[in-house]
């Protein structure tokens, strides 16, 4: 199963990728979680893509194409994956296909602008393996601490209101249009992501067909 995750910021994309990446048995491929990893070991990619994400911009596709290219000839990725924010523009989609990659199914998380200021207020990330966790709707086992790999829970340098905004406007200018071109090709899905987030994963199995 090739998967690939569609939504505005908070809509849900990361904590549906981790419960369906633990019932399926494929990995998750975030690649926002990769370019935190990536800034945070100050490695070269991790530079280029600060000052983009501090911004709440796009990092450049070509930088994106690379991490996903090398990420899916790894080892773990035969059996299938979960993208989760990749492609977030047309030529990433474009570049997705010409790899020759038959992507199964396009779940497009749908929510309402309004209901994802207070999501990210209270997110709070893992900045062990990136899990994410809601401090009412979806609060750790201990707080301040990850239920999965015990690391410290942080909040997101992008998260603050003005670059959650930024990140919204850019959704809609650079993003949504991935809705038509998976229409096209006959794979996209749309799921209501306001509602518990059980009923979202519930929903997003029954589209899947398993
Ligand atoms: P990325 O990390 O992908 O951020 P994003 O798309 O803005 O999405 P988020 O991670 O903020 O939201 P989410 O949908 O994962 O929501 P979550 O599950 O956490 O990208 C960050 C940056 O990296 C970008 O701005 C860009 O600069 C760069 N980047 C990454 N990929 C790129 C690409 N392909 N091309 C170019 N640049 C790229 O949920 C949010 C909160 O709500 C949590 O607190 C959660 O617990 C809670 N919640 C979730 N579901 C529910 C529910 N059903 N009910 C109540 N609360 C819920
Ligand atoms: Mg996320
Ligand atoms: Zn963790």
């Amino acid at each position: 199963m090739r998967l690939i995750l569609l939504g505005a910021p908070g809509a849900g994309k990361g904590t549906q990728a981790e419960r369906i990446s633990e019932k399926l048995g494929i990995p998750t491929i975030s690649t926002g979680n990769i370019l935190r990893e990536a800034i945070k070991n100050g490695t070269q990619t991790g530079l280029k893509a600060k000052a983009f994400m501090d911004q709440g911009l796009l990092v450049p596709d070509d930088v994106i194409i690379g991490i996903v290219s090398e990420r899916l000839d790894q080892e773990d990725c035969r059996g299938g994956y979960i993208l989760d924010g990749m492609p977030r523009t047309i030529p990433q989609a474009q570049a997705l296909e010409d790899t020759g990659i038959r992507i199964d199914s396009v779940i497009s998380i749908e929510i309402d602008d309004a209901i994802i200021e207070p999501r990210m207020t209270g997110r709070r990330v893992c900045s062990g393996c990136g899990s994410s966790y809601h401090i009412s709707a979806n609060p750790p086992k201990n707080e301040g601490v990850c239920d999965v790999c015990g690391g410290p829970l942080v909040i997101r340098r992008d998260d603050t209101p003005e670059t959650v905004r930024h990140r919204l406007e850019v959704f809609h200018q650079e993003t949504e249009a991935l809705k038509g071109f998976y229409q096209k090709l006959g794979k996209l899905r749309l799921i209501e992501g306001n509602q518990p987030i059980e009923d979202v994963t519930r929903d997003i199995m029954t589209a899947l067909g398993v």
